[in-house]
């Protein structure tokens, strides 16, 4: 296992639209090294989700820290995974990415999802997941098509260092806001 370089925001990769992953593929050596040095790398670097493009390789699979059915905490590999808001209710909250660090803001995101992938075995996914799940996912397949989270923000005056978030937020009304 390794832990990978993660690409910075400036680097082309995280501006492609990647491909998809061949299913054939998802049995392969190949393959399943490069999940586990994902998971590896997230961990690594104490993120709470990872996408191909970060890791320079521009192809439709992200890991994240997610919790398996009895609700114990688990990583979840998806492939070419597609999401579908379940809710028109949007959350704004703070996020950070690996590619973009030090830096915080907040983001609108839709609340529950409908997602359907294959995980790492090539078995297929279909389940909804909720808030920060939620988050989680959209933020990662968002990498998947080449957009960041600033460029969901709707107002960036939330943009702040780690270092000052520590000192100066996030303040009660900070909290949860509905978009
Ligand atoms: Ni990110």
């Amino acid at each position: 296992m390794s832990i990978l370089k993660v690409s910075q925001m400036g680097h082309p990769v995280l501006r492609q639209v990647a491909g998809p992953v061949d299913p054939s593929l998802i049995a392969s050596e190949e393959f399943l090294r490069l999940v586990r040095d994902m998971a590896e790398t997230m961990v690594a670097y104490q993120g709470a989700g990872l996408a191909g493009p970060q890791v320079h390789v521009s192809n439709r699979i992200l890991v994240y820290q997610g919790v398996d059915e009895d609700g114990a905490p688990g990583i979840q590999t998806l492939v070419n995974p597609v999401i579908k808001p379940e809710t028109d209710e949007r959350v704004t909250d703070w996020e950070g990415c690996l590619s973009i660090p030090g830096i915080l803001g907040q983001v609108p995101r839709y609340a529950r999802i409908l997602v359907t992938a294959l995980d790492d075995e090539g078995e297929e996914l279909e389940y909804v997941a909720e808030d920060f799940e939620a988050r989680v996912i959209q933020h990662e397949v968002d990498h998947l098509d080449g957009i960041l989270y600033f460029d969901r923000m709707e107002d960036r005056t939330s943009l702040t260092y780690t270092t000052e978030h520590k000192l100066y937020g996030p303040s009660e009304e900070d909290e949860d806001l509905e978009d």
